[in-house]
């Protein structure tokens, strides 16, 4: 049997996968070509891929041994689900051991705009900070404000639970009604429409899978929605925020600031964005600590050599 890994992944992980079948990795650095991918993956029975690989059908068409593809990361808009399951073929992702990471990451990014991190650092370093002074870049405060998280999953629920430590109210926007078991049950987290979420909110979360419904969900009306003193955060995908809409909303500050860890056609950034100041730009960093990527690559693995030795995988997709 063959597993492709379509990156350098630790050794030990690779050790892992070769106890099981011959392993070929890509080790050219960056996203392997499409072409080269439809080359390799031809005799493949699993594939282990990331986020920037697309998966449609023609690359699984190309691929009839295939039986598993194991994508790190917790999204998987880049592939074509409906078509593997069509195929036989199992998908999975990485859920929960990203979860803290990217909640974590979420707050930096919020406190990151409310309090001017960025731009006070390019003042700093451009040596045009000459002093303290009492009304120098003066931030918007957290306590006692409403944080309204659209999409609200483990790691919406997990920046929920953070903002008690910031006095922060919550607001929810959700499709479902919280199970019995999830954090937020038997709180004062409020559920509302997204359109009330965006009427009322100081902080807004991104936290919503791509799907075609998510699509440019914040859009001209949406941000034409939100508060002035209002801040929008994207951790989810770039693709959630139509980002010609956000850069003129930001540009006409319809709204206070924004903060965008995606983008609608990464690694490409909406050239209205990358001059303002009151946007926060970060590349794609939510689950980037090495804890997490290492347990994503390790959750990767096994869900691979549980669909090769017969048994179910540990984490497929819905
Ligand atoms: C994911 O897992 O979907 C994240 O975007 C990766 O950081």
């Amino acid at each position: 049997m063959k597993i492709l890994v379509t990156r350098t992944l630790p050794s030990f992980i690779i050790s892992k996968l070769e106890a099981a079948a011959a392993v070929d990795v890509f080790t050219g650095g960056g996203s392997i070509p499409a072409d080269e991918l439809r080359t390799r993956i031809a005799d493949a029975d699993a594939l282990v891929c990331l986020l920037t690989e697309t998966i449609d059908r023609v690359t699984i068409d190309t691929a009839p041994l295939l039986k598993v593809i194991a994508n790190v990361a917790v999204g998987y808009n880049n592939i074509d689900v409906a078509y593997a399951r069509q195929r036989g073929v199992v998908v999975t992702n990485t859920p929960d051991v990203l979860t803290d990471a990217v909640a974590d990451f979420t707050w930096a990014l919020i406190l990151a705009i409310t309090r001017r991190v960025s731009e006070g650092e390019r003042l700093l370093r451009r040596g045009a900070w000459t002093g303290w002074a009492f009304d120098q870049l003066l931030g918007s405060a957290l306590a006692g404000k409403q944080l309204g998280i659209v999409g609200f999953g483990r790691i919406g629920q997990a920046v929920a639970v953070r903002a008690s430590g910031f006095g922060m109210r919550v607001a929810y926007a959700s499709r479902h009604e919280l199970a019995a078991d999830e954090p937020g049950r038997g709180t004062s987290w409020e559920r509302m429409s997204v359109d009330q979420l965006l009427n009322t909110s100081d902080v807004i979360s991104l936290h919503v899978p791509l799907s075609p419904e998510t699509k440019h969900l914040i859009d001209k009306r949406a941000l034409a929605r939100m508060k002035r003193s209002a801040f929008l955060i994207n951790t989810a995908r770039g693709p959630v925020v139509d980002e010609e809409a956000l850069a003129w909303a930001l540009e006409q500050h319809l709204i206070a600031g924004a903060a965008l860890d995606v983008y609608e056609h990464e690694p490409a950034v909406h050239p209205g964005l990358l001059g303002l100041d009151n946007v926060v730009l970060v590349p794609h960093l939510g689950s980037a600590t090495t804890e997490t990527r290492t347990a994503m690559a390790s959750l990767a693995a096994d869900n691979v050599l549980a669909v090769l030795s017969g048994r179910p995988a540990l984490t497929p997709v819905a």
